[in-house]
């Protein structure tokens, strides 16, 4: 069996459902701090198959063990943590806490119970401004808030972690921008209170729950003016996370991976995009530029298709009407 830590979870729900289509059984442990215990509902609603939930945090230390010994669990998949970039900047403390607990607690008990497969959820965050575009995986690293850094000294930790035991094998996934949701509309992103992201704010002000979008600056050196991210179906991703598990449980050591598509798109383009997928027209403002972006984001992918054989498949028009088909049925 998968252990999957914060499987309740946006990214967690749909990666359940790619590795059961995939033929894995799968054991869920989520405080549900940040997600609904009625996801796992969902997840067995669209994959007609059984899924294990504890309620359980993943820094107890005795139920984890518990787990370990109820299950037989052959990996782990962890996405347990706060991801709330402008949250951590108020409360570190509760960032470092969960964030590093976490995955200090489950590595102990993986490693007393000779589970030693992990695939850690990362971040393109751990790159350093300055870097050129595309990202490659050697580039500098550096971050600009607890929370980015919380997923670099996790990435330190696991590297650490495979070079005092040469039994692991790590795989830690650097995620650029996951949006849209299951082609069923069952699972998705639900956001608490105002959406920081741009898709979600998109889908609730397509819904109507809010007036207009804010544009965060038109005044970058792109070709429209506002700013480009590499945006990435959530299925696609959750399809790496079965590739990198395959991969994981062939191979030893620590590894770090982009999982973007390689391209950028605007916020005028996705604007523009969810207008098409949908019939549905967005008001928009143009405001300043939010402190602390960036122009221009996006990765470059050869090492994923290299060691994973992986690469994304569904476009921006895709992401967009799944968003939307989640947001509207909700
Ligand atoms: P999410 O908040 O929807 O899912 C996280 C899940 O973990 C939630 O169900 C929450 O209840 C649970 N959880 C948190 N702390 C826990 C704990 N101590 N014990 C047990 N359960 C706990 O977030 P998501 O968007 O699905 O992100 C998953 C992971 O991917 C996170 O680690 C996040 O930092 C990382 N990530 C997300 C993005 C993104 O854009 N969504 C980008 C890069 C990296
Ligand atoms: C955010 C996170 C980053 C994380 C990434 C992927 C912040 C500050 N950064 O960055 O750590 O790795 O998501 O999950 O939260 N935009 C608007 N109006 C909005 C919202 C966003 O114009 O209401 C613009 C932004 O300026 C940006 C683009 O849309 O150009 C995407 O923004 P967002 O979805 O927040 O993602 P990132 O900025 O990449």
């Amino acid at each position: 069996m998968i252990l999957v830590t914060g499987g309740a979870g946006y990214i967690g729900s749909h990666t359940c459902v790619e590795l059961i289509n995939a033929g894995h059984k799968v054991v869920i442990v989520d405080n549900f701090c940040n997600s609904d215990p009625s996801v796992v509902e969902s997840i067995r609603d669209i994959t007609g198959k059984d899924v294990v939930c504890v309620d359980a945090d993943v820094r107890d230390k005795d139920k984890l063990l518990s787990v370990f010994k109820d299950y037989d669990i052959s990996a782990v998949v962890h996405f347990a943590g706060h991801k709330a970039v402008g949250e951590s900047v108020s409360k570190p403390l509760s960032y470092y806490q969960n964030n590093l607990d976490s995955t200090l607690t489950l590595c102990e008990v993986m490693d007393m119970q000779g589970v030693r497969t992990l695939i850690f959820s990362s971040s393109a965050t751990v790159y350093d401004p300055s870097n050129d575009m595309p990202l490659v995986e050697s580039a500098t690293l550096g971050c600009t808030n607890p929370y980015g850094w919380t997923k670099l000294m996790n990435e330190q930790i696991l590297r650490d972690l495979a070079t005092a035991n040469e039994s692991w094998s790590i795989v830690s996934l650097r995620y650029f921008n996951p949006i849209g949701a299951h082609e069923s509309g069952k699972i998705g992103e639900r956001p608490s209170g105002i959406p920081n992201n741009l898709m979600p704010y998109i889908t609730q002000v397509a819904a109507g729950v809010r007036d207009k979008l804010h544009v965060f600056g038109n005044d970058y050196p792109t070709a429209d003016g506002t700013g480009v991210r590499d945006y990435i179906h959530v299925v696609d991703l959750a399809q790496g996370h079965v590739r990198a598990l395959e991969y994981a449980q062939e191979s030893r050591g620590a590894q770090s991976i982009n999982l973007g598509s390689g391209t950028g798109c605007s916020v005028l383009q996705i604007i523009h995009a969810f207008e098409q997928a949908t019939g549905i027209t967005i008001p928009y403002v143009i405001d300043p530029r939010r402190p602390g972006d960036i122009a221009v984001c996006f990765a470059d992918t050869s090492k994923a298709k290299q060691l994973l054989n992986w690469q994304t498949q569904l476009d921006i028009n895709q992401m967009c009407e799944d968003a939307w088909r989640f947001e509207s049925q909700s």
